[in-house]
This record gives C-alpha cells, structure tokens and sequence, in this order.
C-alpha cells in the first residue's frame, strides 16, 4: 500500500516508517523537522521519500495529488505538554488545524483510512486504573484537549465522509531514537545522563508511575491498525506501571553506573500513576506487547551506546 506518515523523521513515525517498509508497503513521510520535536535525517529509513513540509501548509496537496496515498499515519504534533500549555493557541493551530489540512486532502484523493498517534494525556488524572477505553477523557493540558478532539474529528470525517480511522492512545513510549534532551521520557534523559556518567533529577519521591510501552511494540500496533480496528480508540501499554525509582535501579543494573541522585518537587500538573489494560487492542487488533522493560532498556542503551561511540 502507498502510506503517506506525517512527522515519520521523528522518534516513534520513523519506526513505523521502518516496520512498514519491511512489510512490503511504499512509504511517503512529511516532516518539518520542527526545532523542539526529535526529527532527525538519519532517522528516515533510505527506502522512504521525504518531504520537508509543515503539515499546515497548503502546499500539503501537491504532496497528497502526487503520491495518491491510501493510508494516512498521522504522527506529526505538536507533542510537549509544557510547550502546549504556555501557548495554547500554537498547540491547536498544529494539532487541529494541522490535522484537518491532512484530513480534507485524505478525503480530496480517497484515502481509505488514517491511523493516528493519540494519547494516554486525553485521559488526564483518572478516577481508577488501570485505564481502557470505557475510562472518562478528561484532558489536564491543551496537549490533552487536541489529540481527544483529534479523536472525534475523526469519527466526524468517518461518518461524514467515509474516510476509515483507527486511534491508538500510546502510553509513554521509549526506545531507540528518543531524543534524550529537553523533556523526552525519563527513560531516554536518564540513559542520557548515566552514559553522561552525570546525575540524575528524581522529582518527588520517585514513586510515581507510568505505563513505559517499547517503541517497536508501537510499531507492531501501527502494523495490525492497517486491516484491524476500523472506526475505534485503544489504549496501547504494558498493564504494567512502573516507577521512576524502578527505572532507575534497572538503569544501575544495565549500564554498572550508580548515578547520583538529587530530589526535586512534585512538576506542576504531573499525574501520580499510569497504567493502562489493552485487552480492547488484544482482541480487535490482535495486538499485545512483546518486550519486556529490560530488555527495551537494554536496547535503548546499546542504541545510545552506539551513538556515543561514533
Ligand atoms: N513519545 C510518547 O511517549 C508519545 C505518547 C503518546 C503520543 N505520542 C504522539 O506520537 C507522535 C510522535 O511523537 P514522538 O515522541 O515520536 O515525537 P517526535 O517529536 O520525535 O515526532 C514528531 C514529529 O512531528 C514533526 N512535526 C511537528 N510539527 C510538525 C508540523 N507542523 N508539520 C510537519 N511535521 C511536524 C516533528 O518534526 C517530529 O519529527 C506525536 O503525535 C505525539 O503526540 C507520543
């Protein structure tokens, strides 16, 4: 299939980039390799074409009358809940209107379906856990607000127009290619700072919690959303939570470097506790994860081992 996947030179889209081409599928990706995301050159698979373009520029149809794709991957975001909470209005000017200039150019050429990066934010800070689809979306942060509404702008353009989709609300996802600086997830900053041979910031007392998904268990549910959940949301985790002094021990374990820590506050707006049930993506999509935190640490860090050393 021709699969056009916006933001695919950023961390987890170039992944999927990876698995789809590798599944035989012909792949576009656009990118604006926007100065706070993780876009990076050497992330795009060689097999891929890119397009260096903002998703919100008009140009997009050239691009979509060109390449005629079938599928959408829409991946690009404005994706900091910090940088979306200082500037609300750019954070819907990407995530929204950003998202409906890729829609009306999908339902311009006929694309079949859009598989979308949705998020565990819509949630906000949930009654119980863990969280599946039956659990209230009560967004903490404009970040939050835009993918949930990104959701039913998608059943909108489904029932209006046909166009086919498939939300998948990530929990937080590491790996490979995570860019380590700014405020990425904890796992790649710490791995960052332990081969740094640097301390680590433990905010709180470490006790909270998250749902680390692997990335390549992201793309394997990126894989069964192209024939599989037509017209639905899941939630894709572990059902594990983990916690920030967790991560930490086991960064000890993999790379022998005991370091040093210092405490911080509780971040404002922070939720305590993450942990999603993905049985609704186990048996539509017949999706679960295979990769147990160990072994995606371990990964993650011969990867920033790998960069270090070049
Ligand atoms: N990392 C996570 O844990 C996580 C969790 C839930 C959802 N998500 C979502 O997954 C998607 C990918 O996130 P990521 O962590 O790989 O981040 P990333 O920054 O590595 O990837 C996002 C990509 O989108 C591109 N982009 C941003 N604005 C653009 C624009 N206006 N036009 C074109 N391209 C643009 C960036 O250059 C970047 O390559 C995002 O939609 C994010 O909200 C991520």
């Amino acid at each position: 299939m021709r699969i056009l996947i916006t933001g695919g030179a950023g961390f987890i889209a170039s992944h999927i980039a990876e698995a789809y081409i590798a599944a035989g599928h012909e792949v576009l990706i656009v990118d604006n390799f926007w100065s706070h995301g993780g876009a990076r050159r050497e992330h795009v698979p060689p097999q891929a074409r890119l397009v260096e373009l903002d998703i919100r520029d008009a140009a997009l149809a050239h691009v979509f009358t060109a390449f005629q794709p079938e599928i959408i991957s829409h991946h690009a975001a404005q994706h900091s809940v910090a940088i979306g909470s200082r500037d609300p209005e750019f954070d819907a000017n990407v995530n929204v209107l950003g998202l409906l200039n890729v829609l009306n150019q999908a339902v311009r050429v006929g694309v079949k379906k859009c598989i979308f990066a949705s998020s565990g934010a819509t949630f906000g800070e949930p009654d119980q856990l863990p969280m599946n689809e039956a659990t209230p979306q009560r967004p903490a942060s404009p970040y939050g607000i835009t993918k949930m509404v990104t959701e039913h702008y998608l059943r909108f353009y489904r029932q209006e127009h046909g166009l086919d989709f498939t939300a998948l609300r990530y929990g937080n996802v590491y790996g490979p290619r995570q860019d380590p600086n700014g405020e990425a997830g904890v796992i790649s900053i710490f791995i960052g700072k332990f081969l740094a041979q640097q301390g680590v910031r433990i905010d709180s007392d470490g006790e909270q919690t998250r749902d680390y998904i692997y990335v390549g268990d992201v793309a394997q549910a990126n894989i069964a959303a192209l024939t599989r959940g037509g017209g639905g949301c899941y939630v894709i985790g572990t059902g594990i939570r983990t916690s920030v002094n967790e991560i930490y021990r086991a960064l000890v374990e993999v790379t022998g470097f005991p370091a040093p820590v210092t405490h911080a506050p509780k971040r404002a707006g922070d939720v305590r506790a993450a942990q999603f049930d993905a049985s609704l993506a186990q048996s539509e999509l017949q999706w679960q994860p295979q990769t147990d935190l160990l072994s995606g640490m371990r990964a993650t860090v011969a990867y920033f081992r790998g960069l270090l050393a070049q």
